[in-house]
């Protein structure tokens, strides 16, 4: 399906559902991220919140993918999958999740959205890294309140990373973030770094899923054996945060951000706006 599905007000408030469910599930999933706690105890947390609202994992059985979260350890990017490996002090973790909700007329509407969680001590360039990659994010939603293409998107996310932090970090390139809204995964593709073309215009009724993944190293990834976890080349580590946003007939609302992304945004002067009802 390469053509991008356009919302009502109604069927984003619904996604708005399964955002604040993802949202719920994500804090019980960071809450539980200590030391000494396994990446599948952390999966178990998330799916006990989906299961409290009655609401479905849209990872679990993705092309066969076998959990409801990626747990992104260090130099993992993006895709690890949940199991026996135990978190240590110091280590950094991204956590990426999504729910779906069924609305009255049958039909299914998705929330993802990632956050990283620092365990313990963790090292300031690890913070520093996490911080920029959250900042970044914040910057690209800021972007699209008042963007024209998609592609000013990835542009803002790039502009902040570059003027914040001159060359020290890479943008990946090899994942991008993706329309939202009947399925995870929609057209149009969401660049989180800078590129020539803009892509096509941002118009009401969309929902985008933005998710910079920012390293400390080169951009290069490979995939594992697993067939899921993406690894970075120079094993340099890697941090990824994102949100599912709308654009609403009245302005945009952070889905997967229990108040809609208010008090981020307002920082950087956008003001989110509820979705009408
Ligand atoms: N949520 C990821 C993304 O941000 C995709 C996960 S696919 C899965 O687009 F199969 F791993 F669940
Ligand atoms: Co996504």
């Amino acid at each position: 399906m390469r053509r991008i599905e356009y919302k009502t007000d109604a069927q984003l408030a619904s996604m708005a559902a399964a955002g604040v469910i993802t949202s719920r599930a994500l804090d019980a999933a960071v809450d539980a991220a200590r030391a000494g706690v396994s990446t599948l105890d952390l999966d178990q947390a998330f799916r006990q919140v989906l299961d409290e609202h009655q609401a479905a994992s849209n990872f679990l059985g993705y092309y066969d993918y076998p959990a409801a979260i990626c747990a992104s350890v260090n130099e993992e990017v993006v895709h690890g999958i949940p199991g026996e490996r135990v978190l240590q002090d110091g280590d950094m973790i991204s956590i990426d999740g999504g729910a779906i909700v069924t609305d009255a007329y049958g039909k299914k509407w998705h929330g993802d959205s990632a956050r990283t969680a620092l365990i313990g001590n963790v090292s300031d360039a690890r913070r520093e890294l996490s911080e920029i990659t959250r900042a970044a994010l914040w910057h690209g939603i800021a972007a699209a309140a008042s963007a024209r293409k998609v592609g000013e998107i990835g542009l803002a996310v790039e502009e902040f990373v570059r003027a914040e932090t001159g060359d020290k970090y890479g943008i990946i390139e090899d994942f991008v973030g993706h329309g939202i809204g009947s399925q995870m995964h929609m057209a149009p593709d969401v660049l989180n770094y800078a590129a020539r073309d803009l892509g096509p215009r941002l118009k009401k009724g969309m929902a985008l899923a933005i998710e910079p993944m920012i390293v400390a190293g080169s951009i290069e990834t490979t995939t594992l054996d697993d067939g899921w976890t993406v690894v970075t080349d120079d094993g340099k580590d890697a941090c990824q945060w994102e949100h599912s946003v709308a654009f609403h007939s009245e302005g945009i609302w952070v889905l997967t951000a229990e108040d809609g992304g208010a008090s981020e945004l307002s920082k950087l002067g956008v003001t989110v706006k509820p979705i009408p009802s």
